[in-house]
């Protein structure tokens, strides 16, 4: 059990950055989830403090100990990748026991571990079963298993659920869910998908273009996103964006292509936001209402044309024109009458109004209030004052390779015949040594392992650390912000 925290850490490959001074601390078992789209640099963060990637600037903790110049297997830690990477002629048992053999861990305690994770996760009628002989979703918790016999500090998982179907994802994270709840572990986890970061994170991390965006609770960031790119991320159906103009003659409207909304000058005046400024205006689609139902008698209405009406069973999605746009309205089976080509009155629930500054993309309004009560993106803790020691380990070069040093050394075990050889970047798919992978192009990418190592077969080790960088002083200040 550890908290993680990022301080002021940058990657740059040559001419891209592609992690830009990203600060977050991450509490001691908490299941943090670092969301964005393709290419945000979701991976390159888990990576970097997973050690499997150079930190160009900037600092990773573990726990109190700086972990920048830390080989990968001595930061305590497990990763869980989206390809299964199983050994396909081991049986499951010999899957989830094999990196604790290499460790040399006495047989009874591992048998006592992998019997407990089988039992944790459904998997003790498969013990003796291989790989092919097993579903997706159970490959994937033979990893997952594999993961938690180690007992590392913090559990890393990077799109582990990509590979299964919708049903078994589902199930599959309920699950992921429960061993967090009984490991009592911090977990950090990676996904694309703003619907599994909402649903599994305590807080997350929204990252876009390597920049953390906001860091919060998921009801935080729907309620309360700061800027424009995170209330368009957060949130199924999307938030509705619309240009608009502050404007009206005594009663303060914002004004769009053929409608108005009146507004409190008062909130916008605190916001920042004057008369004549363009701004825009965000509105979930669950503040779009039918006007005929009670409880909408007070809230402005506008006239929009229905395009499209979806019936989810639960609720309705139904499409409306307004200001040029198409925007969509959640609303409930009352409404089900709504007819495609229909003009219609729609309530706006302008208590939950968001604007935004088209210039900086900023929150000026959120959710009806000045964004400035709001709580502002994660503060960048303190930068921490080094001593002499400590900067001369910042500026060493770190560690390209999964197992550098240690595994390395003429002094590492070889691996016996008939185990398992080590995984190398240049591994090919015919290769039947591989490991089963569901995508070998990530597995080529993902796992790197010298000749020989000691290191077992999913990235991770448990094995304290021989030393703990010197002289390294914590920063003062704490990025924790209230949930509102
Ligand atoms: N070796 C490299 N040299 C230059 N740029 C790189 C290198 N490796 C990754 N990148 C870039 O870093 C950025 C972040 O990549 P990363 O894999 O972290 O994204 P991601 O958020 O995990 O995306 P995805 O959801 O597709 O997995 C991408 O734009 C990628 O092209
Ligand atoms: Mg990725």
């Amino acid at each position: 059990m550890a908290s993680v925290t990022y301080e002021h850490v940058y990657k740059r490959y040559p001419g891209n950055t592609v992690i830009t001074d990203m600060n977050a601390q991450i509490k001691d078992k908490e299941f943090v989830v670092l969301v964005g789209p393709s290419g945000s640099g979701k991976s390159t963060a888990l990576r970097m403090l997973a050690g499997l990637e150079e930190i160009s600037d900037g600092m990773v903790r573990i726990g109190d100990r700086v972990v920048n110049d830390v080989a990968p297997k001595d930061r305590d830690i497990a990763m869980v990748f989206q390809s299964y990477a199983l050994y396909p002629h081991m049986s499951v048992y010999d899957n989830l026991s094999f990196g604790l053999k290499l460790r040399k861990t006495p047989k009874g305690e591992i048998d006592k571990r992998v019997r407990e994770a089988a039992q944790i996760l459904g998997l003790e009628p498969f013990l003796d079963r291989k790989p092919k002989a097993l579903s997706g979703g159970q490959r994937q918790r033979v990893a997952l298993g594999r993961a938690i016999v180690r007992q590392p500090k913090v559990f890393l998982m990077d799109e582990p659920l990509s590979n299964l179907d919708a049903k078994l994802r589902v199930q599959t994270r309920v699950q992921i869910l429960k061993l967090h709840q009984r490991l009592q572990t911090t977990f950090i986890y990676v996904t694309h998908d703003q619907v599994e970061a909402m649903t599994m994170g305590e807080r997350i991390v929204v990252l876009d273009n390597g920049i953390v965006q906001q860091f919060d609770s998921p009801q935080t960031l729907y309620e309360h996103p700061v800027n424009l790119f995170v209330a368009g991320f957060i949130g199924s159906p999307a938030m509705n964006f619309l240009n608009v103009k502050v404007g009206g003659d005594g009663q303060t409207q914002l004004q769009g292509e053929g409608f108005q909304v009146p507004v409190e000058e008062r909130v916008l005046s605190e916001a920042g936001a004057e008369r004549g400024q363009d701004v825009i205006m965000g509105i979930r689609p669950e503040d779009l209402k039918d006007v005929r139902f009670p409880g909408r008698e007070g809230l402005p209405k506008v006239s929009a044309k229905v395009e499209v009406v979806e019936s989810m069973g639960s609720e309705i999605f139904v499409y409306i024109v307004l200001g040029g746009k198409t925007l969509t309205a959640r609303m409930d089976p009352r409404s089900h009458d709504i007819q495609p080509g229909q003009s219609i009155q729609v309530a706006v629930d302008t208590h939950h109004l968001h604007l935004f500054d088209p210039k900086t993309e900023k929150a000026l309004v959120s959710r009806g209030a000045p964004a400035a009560a709001v709580p502002a993106v994660a503060e960048a803790p303190a930068p921490a004052r080094l001593s002499r020691e400590a900067a001369a380990v910042s500026a060493m070069p770190l560690p390209r390779r999964c197992w550098p040093r240690a595994a390395a050394s003429p002094s590492a075990p070889a691996i016996k015949r008939g185990s398992m050889p080590p995984l190398r970047a240049s591994a090919t798919t015919s290769s039947p040594s591989r490991p089963m992978s569901a995508n070998p192009a990530t597995l080529k990418t993902s796992f790197r392992r010298p000749r020989r190592t000691s290191a077992g077969s999913i990235f991770s080790c448990t094995t304290p650390a021989a030393a703990a960088a010197p002289g390294w002083m914590r920063p003062t200040s704490s990025s924790t912000r209230p949930s509102s």
